[in-house]
């Protein structure tokens, strides 16, 4: 997959530790393996080292799994893959096409992906501002991340297919009883995208039981752990165990 500059965007060339165009604007690649792309650096935002480490440790225990294997039957084997807000890569590392880019604003979460997996590109970059170029990729996904809606009509070839993961209304609602005087369930209307239209729609749901520290991970990776009371987080401490639903939406999406 080729990636364009996203100063002048023109092709970067990767030569041994940078990516550089032909109008000399350079990019080093960490350490690690991902390349620093994005231009605002004071605004870097992505999610902290906290969250990553908790979505690492539980994404690992592959409680997820069953979300991984229904997402690669609709991936080929051939296919150039772009991973729109990629995390620490658990996903994306194990897509079963061999082009995949990951793409995110959390350094953390892309020092993971990078040193594990060498066979992903990994782009350090705002998902609203794709340094790639126009009808570049046959599969893009959203995994429970914002929704880059010009971004993936621009990227996406004429017959690709965006794929997009979110909560259906059950999800975790075991963690939200435990948590909140008054759980509510997730909202789940149909997202539109302009320039798309929804092809196909699967729900899918597994439970499984988790320990205290699994708990407190599974916490800490959702948007829960920013708007919930001091108080209320306490109550999953005195949680040792906890039958947990696990259930999500997959919505796919082609060109109108
Ligand atoms: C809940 S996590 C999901 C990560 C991954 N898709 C997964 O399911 O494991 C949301 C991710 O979106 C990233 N993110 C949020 N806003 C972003 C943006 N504007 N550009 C790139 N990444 C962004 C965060 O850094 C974080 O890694």
């Amino acid at each position: 997959m080729e990636i364009r500059c996203p100063i002048c965007k023109d092709v970067l060339h990767k030569n041994e530790n940078t990516y550089k165009c032909i109008h000399g604007h350079s990019f080093d690649i960490a350490k690690e393996g991902y390349v620093n792309l994005y231009l605002h650096k004071s605004e870097t935002s992505g999610d902290n080292k906290e969250m990553i480490q908790a979505r690492r440790n539980f994404l690992n225990q592959d409680h997820y799994r069953f979300l991984l294997d229904e997402l690669n039957k609709y991936i080929d084997e051939n296919d150039v893959l772009v991973d729109l807000a990629c995390g620490e890569g658990y996903y994306t590392s194990k897509f079963r096409c061999k082009d995949r880019t990951g793409i995110d604003l959390s350094k953390q979460g892309l020092r993971y992906a990078s040193k594990s997996d060498k066979d992903t590109t990994y782009i350090l970059s705002s998902i609203f501002d794709v340094p790639l170029y126009d009808n570049c990729a046959d599969k893009a996904l959203t995994i429970f991340a914002p929704i880059a809606k010009e971004e993936i009509d621009r990227i996406l070839k004429e017959d690709g297919r965006f794929i997009l993961v979110r909560p259906d209304e059950d999800h975790l609602f075991e963690m939200k009883e435990v948590l909140y005087e008054k759980p509510y369930r997730n909202e789940t209307e149909d997202i539109m995208i302009d320039g798309l239209v929804q092809e196909k729609q699967l729900k899918i749901h597994q439970k499984a039981i988790l320990n205290k520290e699994e708990l407190h991970d599974l916490f800490l990776m959702t948007p829960y752990s920013n708007t919930t009371s001091l108080s209320d987080k306490k109550k999953l401490d005195s949680c040792e165990e906890l039958s947990v639903t696990f259930a999500f939406i997959i919505d796919i999406y082609k060109k109108a």
